[in-house]
């Protein structure tokens, strides 16, 4: 998919441009799980720009061995192949069919890189998909002061995210490094290659459930604006001070929702509820704990993946 929309195919005259543009291009839709008619973008050959800004932002360079993670089209892998040769880069895709013709395409080009990561191997690693918490491999794979670049943001393509730019601990069983202001947005990492990634949906309704459930919304005006969550270091304080909670912004309008059935949408002065919690409001509180913090700015946080595998970030002060 390319520009304004426009489906194309590589027969199509049109196809190399869009390519070659700079903008990322979406090339595969799946299901969402549990509902079969709905279908999400599910990989995408990223903006050849941001690839490159990944690229220069770890300084790779000839004599380094580096794991992308996220082949999709295999754009990004060919790039590495061609800066370092195809025996330094392992690449790894989540979906069988992309990867298979992924590595289909590298090969025409001649290139041959790796799809089985090995233990204590690169210097570099880049995740082309965001992730909501480092996969712990990912630090065995490296080895010890190796630097890892990726996309830190809530599960289900959040609008909120940083990237994170970690070097392994010398001993190679953790990592530290610092958030960036993302200078792209990647999709979610997948849990199975049959599905998109989304955010949970409430359950199916019928429609007697529907009305009811219309009838209980309840609306106030808001206390804190919607535009605090524009400010990227604010929604990433959002996400880990409450990590069960969902976000979404379209149109002006930004949703809350919990698995459990909580609601909120607020647009303009007006916040729309349902269920147990008032999640808007527990943003408005966790403004005023951040407003406390003096607004650190994302630049001033650490990350640190400790040696049982979790991913802490820790504000300053
Ligand atoms: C933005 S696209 C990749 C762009 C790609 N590097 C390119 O040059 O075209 C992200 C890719 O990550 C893949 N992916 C998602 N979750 C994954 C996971 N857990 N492990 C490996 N790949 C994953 C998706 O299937 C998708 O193809």
């Amino acid at each position: 998919m390319g520009a304004d929309d426009e489906l194309y195919g590589r027969a199509d005259p049109q196809y190399l441009d869009a390519v070659y543009t700079d903008q990322a291009l979406m090339t595969q839709t799946k299901p969402v799980q549990g509902q079969a008619d709905s279908f999400v973008w599910s990989s995408s050959s990223s903006m050849p720009s941001v690839m490159a800004d990944m690229i220069e932002e770890l300084q790779i360079s000839p004599g380094m061995a580096v794991l992308e993670s996220g082949t999709g089209t295999g754009y990004n892998a060919a790039i590495l192949c061609h800066l370092l040769g195809d025996s330094a880069v392992t690449t790894t895709e989540i979906d069988p069919e992309l990867r298979l013709t992924a590595l289909e395409r590298l090969a025409e080009l001649g290139y041959h890189p790796s799809t089985a990561p090995q233990p204590r191997s690169y210097d570099r690693i880049l995740s082309t998909h965001a992730v909501a918490k480092i996969p712990y491999e990912w630090i065995t794979w490296s080895k010890p002061g190796a630097i890892l670049l990726t996309d830190l943001r809530p599960p289900a393509n959040s609008q909120v995210g940083a990237w994170v730019k970690l070097t392994i601990d010398e001993d190679g069983r953790g990592a530290t490094g610092r958030l960036m202001p993302p200078r792209g947005y990647f999709m979610s990492a997948r849990k199975v290659p049959e599905y998109a990634e989304i955010g949970h949906t409430l359950p199916e309704l019928t429609l007697d459930e529907h009305q009811r459930r219309a009838e209980l919304i309840e609306t106030r005006a808001v206390r804190a604006q919607p535009e605090i969550l524009n400010d990227q270091a604010f929604g990433l304080y959002c996400w880990r001070s409450n990590p069960n909670v969902w976000s979404w912004f379209h149109d002006g309008e930004i949703t809350l929702s919990t698995a459990d059935g909580s609601w909120a949408q607020v647009r303009g002065q007006t916040v729309s509820l349902i269920g147990e919690r008032d999640l808007w409001a527990e943003v408005e509180h966790t403004y005023q704990d951040w407003q406390a913090a003096g607004w650190p700015p994302i630049t001033d946080w650490t990350v640190r993946v400790t040696p049982d595998g979790s991913t802490v970030v820790v504000l300053p002060g």
